[in-house]
């Protein structure tokens, strides 16, 4: 399905924007934004991901080309093109992203003396929002102005923590940040959900972690938990999510049942 027939028919039950964020590198974020799409796909709802991270690892996860890109998402951001031309399909079924380069690093600064710098994504995904069921912004390892703009243009956000040694660090930090941009910025911003991931039954401290993080989040925590599994680490540099590199795996069959809590949940 290309985005023009995407485009024909808007999404019923209204969209949900959702922004994975965690200010910490390396806990799953851009692989959840990968498979989550991916899985939300195959269940029938298209789903737009934003990249939204100058490393543009979920741009790659799709088998993006970022030398063969002319523009990306900071275009968008900054120079005012608009999100349909930067809309590219993927080889998953009902899966969009607007991509990220490096380019995206400039981002940061420019905004600074940018009007309504903090609204700018909003803003630029305003007129495509419609045409999807989900939208998913996978967010940069930093609470700066680009997570700022995620968290301004998003519903909710679905906070990803990695099963390891201090699991839970900066999670307050994270927090306050929501709690900062809803009271001025964004004021029906909620969260809809802590994922864990990385999941390893054979370690007792991937236990210890799904207990405290039940215990300090309760329901918010999602009951899917991702588990760790190299087939989800080698899928991206194949170009493709887990889902269609090893659908049968333990990793694809997590991000299909966390895509059903998602739907749920929506
Ligand atoms: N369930 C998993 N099993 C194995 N490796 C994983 C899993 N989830 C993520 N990884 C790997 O961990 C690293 C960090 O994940 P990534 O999604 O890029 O994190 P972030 O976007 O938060 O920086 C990547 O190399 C990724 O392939
Ligand atoms: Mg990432």
């Amino acid at each position: 399905m290309s985005y023009k027939e995407v485009q024909r028919s808007k999404s019923e039950k209204g969209t949900r924007v959702i922004a994975i964020i965690n200010q910490k590198g390396g806990v799953g974020k851009s692989t959840t934004a990968v498979n989550l799409a991916a899985a939300l796909g195959e269940l029938n709802r298209k789903t737009l991901i934003v990249d939204f991270d100058p490393q543009g690892n979920t741009t790659s996860g799709f088998g993006i080309d970022k030398e063969e890109l002319t523009q990306d998402v900071y275009n968008a951001l900054l120079h005012d093109v608009p999100a349909e031309e930067l809309i590219e399909d993927t080889i998953c079924k009902k899966v969009f992203v607007i991509p990220a380069t490096i380019q995206l690093a400039g981002a940061e600064i420019e905004l600074v003396s940018a009007m309504a710098r903090e609204t700018r994504l909003k803003d630029l995904l305003e007129p495509v929002i419609e045409d999807f069921d989900f939208v998913l912004i996978d967010c940069p390892p930093s609470l700066g102005l680009l997570t700022i703009n995620a968290l301004a243009a998003a519903d909710s956000v679905l906070i990803p923590i990695q099963c390891e040694y201090y699991a839970l660090e900066g999670v307050t930090k994270l927090l306050e940040s929501m709690r900062m941009v809803k009271g001025r910025i964004n004021r029906n911003l909620g969260t809809f959900g802590v994922l864990m991931t990385m999941f390893d039954s054979r370690t007792s401290l991937s236990r210890q972690v799904v207990d405290e993080v039940r215990s300090y989040f309760g329901n918010i925590a999602f009951k899917t938990v991702i588990p760790r599994s190299v087939k989800v680490s080698e899928a991206p540099s194949y170009g493709m999510p887990v889902l269609k590199y090893s659908p049968n795996n333990k990793g694809s069959r997590a991000y299909m049942n966390l895509a059903r809590e998602v739907i749920k949940r929506a």
